[in-house]
């Protein structure tokens, strides 16, 4: 019995009317049955006011993928906290490979997106993870403990119940090829050390969700992992009934 959360990163998918049937899907598909486990649905920033409206007052829960750590001001472009909290989000995901890869977002930056967010009453979602290349050259912990301690930089032990941490090996995000239980076990046993030894004990509550290629299929022998504390789903967080199938796998251990 553990607590887990499943949460989709819908990335840069659904038109307003695809995230309109994708959310009513997800909410009716959860509406009738008992359920343990936390559910979460990121959509693109165009959405999120649609989204909203959906899963108010459902067990859905809403993120967004990014955000600025300013509250306002002259960041063309940019999202901000409140704007997200207006709309009743609750989670915000960051340091994405993706950003760090094609916006070269730094551990720095996701350090202060990482502080206004908790400020802001909101829970990040830190995603940390090594490259195929870091890994095949033995530095996958190396990486890990980096991206830890300066993306969980001066994090108030206050805070730490609002943190929620994911590992993403890169080399997994949508390829189809997810890490093997293995690599996933020792990866979240590596993480729940550090996270431990930065935040301190209540750090041993913090959910650790695993991402890359998790689907229907592989949920179940992920999910048994002991230091996995539910997934983030990208490619399968688009068909509500793969999404729905995988929260099933979650609530066996949940
Ligand atoms: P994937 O993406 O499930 O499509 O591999 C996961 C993620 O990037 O969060």
């Amino acid at each position: 019995m553990k607590p887990m959360l499943i949460a989709g990163n819908w990335k840069m998918n659904t038109t307003a009317e695809e995230a309109t049937t994708l959310a009513q899907q997800i909410v009716s598909g959860i509406a009738n049955v008992s359920l343990k486990s936390k559910v979460l649905v990121c959509p693109p920033f165009t959405n999120i006011s649609t989204v909203s409206q959906i899963v108010n007052g459902s067990r859905v829960m809403l993120g967004s993928q990014n955000c600025h750590f300013e509250p306002k001001g002259a960041f063309t472009g940019e999202i901000s906290l409140p704007m997200l909290k207006s709309l009743a989000c609750t989670h915000v995901i960051i340091g994405h490979s993706e950003r760090r890869a094609y916006f070269h977002e730094s551990d720095e930056l996701i350090n202060k997106k990482a502080h206004a967010i908790l400020g802001a009453g909101l829970q990040p979602i830190i995603c940390i993870g090594e490259t195929l290349e870091q890994r095949q050259s033995n530095k996958t912990f190396d990486v890990l403990d980096f991206q830890l301690t300066h993306c969980l930089k001066g994090i108030e032990p206050a805070f730490t119940q609002s943190v929620i941490i994911a590992y993403e090996p890169v080399w997994a995000i949508g390829t189809g090829i997810a890490a093997v239980p293995e690599q996933i076990d020792e990866a979240h046993n590596f993480i729940r050390e550090k996270i431990v030894s930065i935040l301190g004990n209540d750090a041993k509550q913090v959910p650790i969700l695993y991402g890359g290629s998790l689907t229907n299929q592989n949920a179940d022998s992920v999910f048994a992992i002991e230091n996995v504390n539910g997934g983030l789903i990208g490619g399968a967080s688009l068909k509500a009934e793969l999404f729905l199938e995988i929260i099933q796998s979650s609530e066996k251990i949940a």
